[in-house]
């Protein structure tokens, strides 16, 4: 009987060792929700945006962007864009070209009013402070440089309010030459769109702004797409598919600048050249000519 009592206290107390063990797992486990939760609340807490003003019918009917001395702002208050003044008409295609760091993306960004800015924009001649947020972002179609996808399905993504048939999405789809890549409506992107390169998620975005066509449409093109035939369809899509619309360009490939009505030169958070491209051209002091003399085209 005493080795019985003996087996059953090792046997006891080896339990009661795992269940501290455990306890102290679920511990630990219960502390990280919490943190989780903190967070929860975190965002909850964080102020929203600012959703004043009112919606405008019909805006924007034509395109015209105006930038009347436009400074943007970082964090510290320090200036990324200085005094922009430019206006683009409607169904102008615009390529803004600079070094990396110069400004650019923060450019077209202000259009959303992802910044602290001072000085007007306008739209179709209304400040775009007035309108809506929503209304402002659904009206301007932006492509950035770092495009992602949806989780789901192609289908998801170039019809996220499934207003379109199924002709319409194949249609777009051709035009923008991704037949090789898709091959069903219904074929799943993963997370991010890890399972398509960068320059397949812009040109599947760009299939969604093809279909939901807005007055205004932004491309931030990707740095380096080891594929010119992209460039080369880019740009029959822009001239071929939005010639009613104004579209502003990022451009890093200097052939695309060539073809638009208009080019921006940004350096260091200025505006300084702002004209047709043949003009800068001609003009062999202009930074827009070192650029090409450079690239040698
Ligand atoms: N999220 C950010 N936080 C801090 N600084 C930023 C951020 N985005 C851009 N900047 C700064 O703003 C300037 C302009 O950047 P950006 O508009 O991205 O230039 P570009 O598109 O021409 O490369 C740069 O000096 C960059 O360091
Ligand atoms: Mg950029």
């Amino acid at each position: 009987a005493v080795i019985g009592d003996v087996g059953l206290a090792i046997t006891q107390s080896m339990m009661l060792t795992g269940l501290f063990q455990y306890g102290v797992r679920m511990w630990a486990d219960i502390e990280n929700k919490m943190t989780s939760i903190e967070r929860v609340f975190e965002y909850v807490n964080i102020p929203t945006e600012l959703s004043n003003a009112s919606a405008i019918a019909n805006w924007p009917a034509a395109g015209k962007i105006i930038y009347d001395n436009v400074t943007v702002l970082n964090y510290n208050d320090q200036e990324i864009l200085k005094n922009i003044s430019f206006k683009i008409d409607p169904g102008e295609k615009v390529g803004i070209v600079g070094r990396t760091g110069a400004g650019k993306t923060t450019l077209v960004s202000a259009l959303y009013r992802l910044h602290k800015s001072k000085g007007n924009i306008l739209i179709d001649d209304v400040d775009i402070t007035q309108i809506n947020l929503e209304l402002l972002r659904e009206n301007i179609g932006i492509i950035p440089q770092d495009s992602t996808l949806f989780t789901g399905t192609i289908r998801s993504n170039v019809d996220p309010k499934a207003k379109f048939t199924d002709a319409e999405l194949w249609n777009a789809i051709e035009t923008l030459n991704l037949s090789p890549v898709v091959k069903s409506l219904d074929q799943i992107v993963l997370p991010n769109g890890i399972n398509f390169s960068s320059a397949e998620k812009q040109l599947i975005c760009l299939s969604r702004a093809l279909l939901y066509k807005s007055k205004i449409l932004i491309l931030d093109e990707v740095t380096s797409s080891n594929d010119g035939n992209i460039d080369e369809l880019m740009r029959s899509i822009i001239k071929n598919y939005f010639k009613d619309i104004t579209v502003m360009v990022i451009a890093h490939k200097l052939e695309t600048i060539l073809y638009m009505d208009k080019v921006m030169v940004i350096d260091q958070g200025l505006l300084v050249e702002y004209d047709q491209p043949e003009t800068l051209l001609n003009n062999h002091n202009s930074q827009f000519h070192k650029m090409i003399e450079s690239t040698g085209l």
